[in-house]
């Protein structure tokens, strides 16, 4: 049976049709100087790609509308090449459908994050990945490369390993970053703080900072400082004044609990983490039922990276290991 929109994964007996859905919608763009050469793309070419790399096709009703191919030559993030859309059926959301299979794909593939080549003199192609929230991570001649680290999630059964998995994030932070956290009451954020401070060598104790907003652990190893932000009080935005240390954003790793839509303006690039507490029930397959009182001590963490700091961290390999 073939849907309104299938994406599947591209096979050599495909290359002739997708060489042509390439052709066509890289033929339709304005020439450019110099040239792609995108509109001479040959059925060998993309058959070449698609045994060694692969690639997806998508079908509407069955008909060849969109192509796009992958590039391995980068270790740890999958490349998209020739991503293309039917000049017919353009704004029927085709490519973001292919561009959100790739993401799956690079995924299962073990991979950090995405990257792909842009012109930049095509500001509407620029926008339709900044707006997915790819970041410009290089330029090679017309070429943008733009990037986008993939986001996590990953049960922690007990707060031991919630620490721990903090210590391990611990390892990939510099001053200057800031992890916003969201998660109810007593979900764990200040447990996970707690053992980012002690991975990264900061002075103790990290406690629940409820009559202050915000407390300066200086480092004892020479590293940068924590500084631990609670904003469950606070009515507005997070100022840096409201914070009144004698540090600064710039020079330590900055946790705010309670920090969703307050924090995330502190710095360009934010980590957002999430801790919720999620007990699998038979009556609520999809887990929406997130927050329960007591039983089981597992928490779901996912970790979702904003801002160009964090293109080529590698998250996923680094934290789901
Ligand atoms: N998997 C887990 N991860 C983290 N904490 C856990 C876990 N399982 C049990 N706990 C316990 O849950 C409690 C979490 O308290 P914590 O103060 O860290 O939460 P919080 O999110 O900071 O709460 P608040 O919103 O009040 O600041 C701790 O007592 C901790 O030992
Ligand atoms: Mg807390």
């Amino acid at each position: 049976m073939t849907g309104a929109l299938d994406v599947v994964e591209a096979r050599p007996e495909h290359a002739e049709a997708m060489a042509d859905v390439i052709r066509r919608s890289f033929g339709a763009r304005p020439v450019l100087d110099p040239p792609s050469s995108a509109p001479q793309e040959t059925a060998e070419a993309v058959r070449a790609t698609i045994e060694t790399s692969g690639g997806l096709l998508a079908l509407r009703r069955g008909r060849p509308v969109g192509a796009l191919l992958y590039d391995e030559t980068r270790p740890g993030l999958l490349g998209l090449r020739r991503v293309s859309v039917d000049p017919e059926v353009q704004a029927r959301g085709i490519a973001s459908a292919l561009v959100g299979v790739a993401e799956d794909t690079a995924e299962e593939r073990g991979k950090d994050g995405v990257w792909i080549h842009v012109r930049e003199e095509l500001p509407a192609t620029v926008r339709f990945w900044r707006q997915r929230r790819y970041e410009t991570v290089g330029q090679e001649g017309p070429l943008l490369v733009l990037g986008k680290t993939l986001w996590l999630s990953r049960e922690l059964p007990d707060a031991e390993s919630t620490q721990r998995f903090a210590g391990t994030l611990a390892g990939l932070l510099q001053a200057g970053d800031v992890l916003v956290m969201t998660g109810g009451l007593g979900a764990g954020k200040t447990t996970f703080t707690q053992g980012l401070g002690e991975a990264l060598g900061v002075r103790g104790p990290i406690t629940s900072p409820t009559f202050v907003i915000a407390r300066n652990h200086p480092s004892l190893v020479g590293g940068p400082a924590l500084v631990h932000v609670d904003a469950y009080r606070l009515g507005g935005a997070l100022e840096l004044d409201d914070l009144d240390l004698d540090t600064s954003v710039e020079d330590a790793v900055t946790v705010v609990e309670w920090g969703e839509g307050l924090a995330e303006h502190l710095a360009e690039s934010w980590l957002e983490v999430r801790l919720e507490r999620r007990l699998p029930r038979e009556d609520d397959p999809l887990g929406t039922a997130v927050e329960h009182e007591g039983g089981d001590d597992t928490r779901v963490i996912t970790v979702r990276p904003h801002g160009p700091r964090w293109v080529g961290v590698p998250l996923r390999s680094t934290l789901l290991a």
